[in-house]
């Protein structure tokens, strides 16, 4: 007890000194210059003797496979097939593709290297379309490139380098969001979540999951809900494996099933992380989250959006210019056992809840209530 109480004041200082309107520039911890990565138990990715090891997450739980990539090719193709997802971790695994082709086109043409680097990096830049953090781990990389001279022999060690600190401070940066997002929630809580946003979609520990991690280990977290996320089911394969691990306890639902457990006032708040969020607080993330946020307005139940600074993009205006993935309908119907060639489907991966619907963001520079335009600038301008 005594220990989670000290805690707790820790947590209070460190809160009401980065709450929005307050000095929030000493807590910024994606800038840090650190490139020792703290993993915790899960490691979705790995740089490992000059190749990127992933594990491999459609098979998860029922398996534990990695792969080792060596290219940019290869790695944005497992980016497209979701051997790798969540927005975090698709932006890191990129800055590290961006050292596999470096060391490959030195080799290649050691003469002209960048340019045909540059060519892959705009193929490894669609790899996914909605996840902001893929484009923003990217211009960190193109930024190194553009002061590395074509002759720089600690080229490839200077871009491995960034590689690393964005790999690091994705990490450091979900602990404060655990930490800042866990002042919110009071003892006992119930969290419903969607998707996965935990250690596997991120640099380690996680957004939601991380907040989730944080406010368990104070003791405010008494169950957690995770919607099983179709097609792919991230919430009851990927999510609820990650909470067994940390002995959460959970219950997965169908995801039809969440306004109804919020009819019966089993839930205090929703917690979810964020694949873009728009210059005016408008939040993208895995398709259904739009639905909950709607229902959680109707029943009174809070609606946290955990993620780091990475995801908000200033340049996206709204939500509605968010370019949402639509991906193979095959992805419904094969797992329905529909076989006829008469029925399509319609499968948007994404959906953007409007900022009105949106309680509070919590990112590891500060939290914005009741997001909207200037709320959002003022953040990202400290
Ligand atoms: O299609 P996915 O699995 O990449 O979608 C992931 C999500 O929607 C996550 O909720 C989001 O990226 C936040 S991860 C910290």
């Amino acid at each position: 007890m005594l220990i989670v109480d000290q805690d707790q004041q820790i947590f209070r200082q460190l809160f009401s000194m980065t709450h929005l309107g307050y000095n929030a520039s000493n807590m910024n911890i994606v800038s840090s210059i650190t490139t020792e990565i703290a993993f915790d138990t899960v490691r979705p990715i790995e740089w490992i003797d000059g190749g990127l090891k992933l594990l491999d997450q459609r098979y998860l739980p029922g398996r534990t496979d990695h792969l080792i990539l060596n290219s940019i090719p290869e790695v944005a193709q497992a980016i497209t097939d979701m051997v790798v997802r969540g927005a975090p971790a698709i932006g890191i695994t990129a800055a590290y593709a961006v050292v596999l082709g470096a060391q490959l086109c030195q080799q290649q043409h050691p003469e002209h290297w960048q340019q045909p680097l540059e060519n892959e990096i705009r193929m490894l830049a669609e790899a996914r379309p909605t996840a902001i953090n893929l484009h923003w781990a990217i211009e960190q990389m193109r930024t190194v490139l553009r002061d590395i001279g074509v002759m720089d022999t600690d080229a490839v060690a200077s871009l491995l380098n960034v590689a690393k600190q964005i790999h690091a401070g994705d990490i450091a940066a979900n602990r404060t969001i655990g930490a800042f997002g866990a002042g919110y929630l009071g003892k006992g809580s119930v969290v419903l979540t969607h998707c996965n946003a935990g250690a596997l979609a991120t640099g380690g520990y996680g957004t939601a999951i991380g907040v989730i991690r944080s406010a368990y280990a104070l003791g405010k977290v008494k169950q957690v809900f995770a919607d099983e996320t179709r097609p792919w089911l991230q919430g009851a394969r990927l999510t609820a494996w990650e909470l067994e691990q940390e002995g959460i306890p959970v219950q997965v639902l169908v995801d039809g099933a969440a306004s109804f457990l919020m009819q019966q006032r089993q839930v205090d708040w929703v917690i979810v992380g964020s694949d873009r969020i728009a210059a005016n607080g408008d939040v993208a993330n895995k398709i259904g989250t739009y639905a909950l946020a709607v229902a959680a307005k109707h029943h009174g139940v809070r609606f946290m959006v955990a993620a780091p600074t990475s995801t908000i993009a200033m340049e996206t205006a709204t939500g509605e210019d968010i370019p949402i993935e639509k991906r193979d309908a095959g992805e419904i119907l094969n797992a329905s056992g529909v076989t006829s060639s008469f029925i399509s489907a319609w499968n948007p991966v994404f959906d953007v809840t409007p900022a009105a619907l949106v309680d509070v963001i919590v990112t590891e520079k500060g939290v914005i209530e009741q997001p909207d335009p200037e709320k959002v600038a003022r953040l990202m301008a400290d």
